[in-house]
């Protein structure tokens, strides 16, 4: 008998057009992981409704992410892929959570405080206890492993919270998940114009989308933040002088950015150089993508097929953990 294997967790809320960030911090992981994992992957449908998305384009947004994680490479035949909405176990779970989740703890979560700053009209229940669906979401699978970037990395430490709460009050039901990441640390991008990270809503010509066309790539990445260059060999780079190499690193050959390192380190570098270079390795890498994803984002028969299939297996495991859940509560009366 082989050994039992690890349960992934991950999720990418419907809000728009996935960008480099999505894909290095989260979808990466997930291709290489359908490998070796039970894993169950997800499109965050409920967690965007914090922001009122209007009805009509949420069904877009759903089928964009589902189509853009098939033509990154996830095959939903070895992976668990569905939509949060379909699995209302999820919710009820939810429930028993936010009974283990304080509101002083939750006020404190800083992308909470980031959300009340950027809209302090709209700070509404569904934003502040946010982690606690993420956790349901997690937990109701019993997830041991969440492939996220390293924004999300204190969510998951809530996460940890209330397992270990649960388990503690009403008897061992959760294991606690981690983050993860192949590699080593947690990934995140920044924006191009160096100003915090790369997001779906914020600055869109300095992020790199999965549908951008070549031209659209390249245009980016030549208005990308540099500066004069390095003034002494050997110095330390500015934020946004590392975020170019970082992503450099995940799209060009290990030569390639050896190259400009050495350039870089002996002050010869040219930025211009650089980009030009970066723009297209990073315009080959996400032709085959943006292609792809086209074709299956209005492939509807196909995608309600991918989504149902997914739903079901998913609401099999959902149901299991949440009929013990019920149990260690007291919730079972007949
Ligand atoms: P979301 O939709 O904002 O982002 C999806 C994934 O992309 C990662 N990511 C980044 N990684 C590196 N650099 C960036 N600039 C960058 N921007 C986004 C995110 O870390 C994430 O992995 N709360 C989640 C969705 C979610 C979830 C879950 C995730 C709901 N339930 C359960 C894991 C498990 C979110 O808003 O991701």
């Amino acid at each position: 008998m082989g050994k039992e294997k690890e349960i992934v967790v991950s999720g990418i809320r419907s809000t728009g057009i996935l960008h480099l960030g999505n894909y290095f911090g989260a979808i990466r992981n997930y291709i290489r992981m359908q490998e070796e994992f039970n894993c169950y992957f997800f499109v965050a449908d409920w967690h965007s409704l914090t922001t009122h998305p209007d009805p009509k384009a949420l069904r877009g947004n759903v089928f964009r992410v589902l189509a853009e994680n098939i033509a990154s490479g996830l095959d939903p035949e070895k992976v668990i892929l569905y939509v949060q909405s379909d699995i209302p176990e999820i919710a009820e779970l939810y429930l028993m959570l936010n009974m283990m989740a304080y509101k002083g703890e939750l006020e404190k979560v800083p992308t909470f405080k980031d959300k009340v700053r950027q809209n302090p009209d709209n700070v509404n229940a569904g934003l502040l206890t946010y982690p606690v669906l993420m956790s349901a979401d997690i937990l109701i699978h019993r997830g041991l492993k969440v492939p996220v970037g390293k924004d999300q990395e204190q969510h998951l430490e809530m996460s940890r919270n209330f397992a270990q709460r649960f388990n503690n009050r009403y008897g061992y039901l959760f294991p606690e998940p981690v983050p993860f990441n192949f590699g080593d640390d947690l990934i995140r991008i920044m924006s191009l114009d160096g100003n915090g990270k790369m997001s779906k809503s914020e600055n869109q010509n300095a992020t790199i989308y999965l549908n951008d066309t070549d031209d659209a790539i390249r245009n980016k990445i030549k208005k990308a933040k540099t500066d004069s260059g390095p003034q002494a060999p050997n110095s330390e780079k500015p934020d946004y002088i590392a975020n170019l190499f970082t992503i450099m690193r995940l799209v060009s050959t290990p030569d390639t950015v050896r190259h400009f390192e050495d350039a870089f380190n002996n002050c010869s570098i040219r930025y211009g150089d650089m980009k030009k270079q970066l723009a297209e390795d990073m315009a080959a890498f996400i032709r085959p993508i943006r292609e792809k994803a086209e074709a299956i984002e209005h492939d509807a028969a196909y995608l309600n097929r991918i989504m149902r299939m997914g739903a079901e297996k998913a609401r099999e495991s959902a149901a299991a953990t949440l009929r013990e859940a019920r149990k260690l509560m007291g919730i079972n009366f007949y």
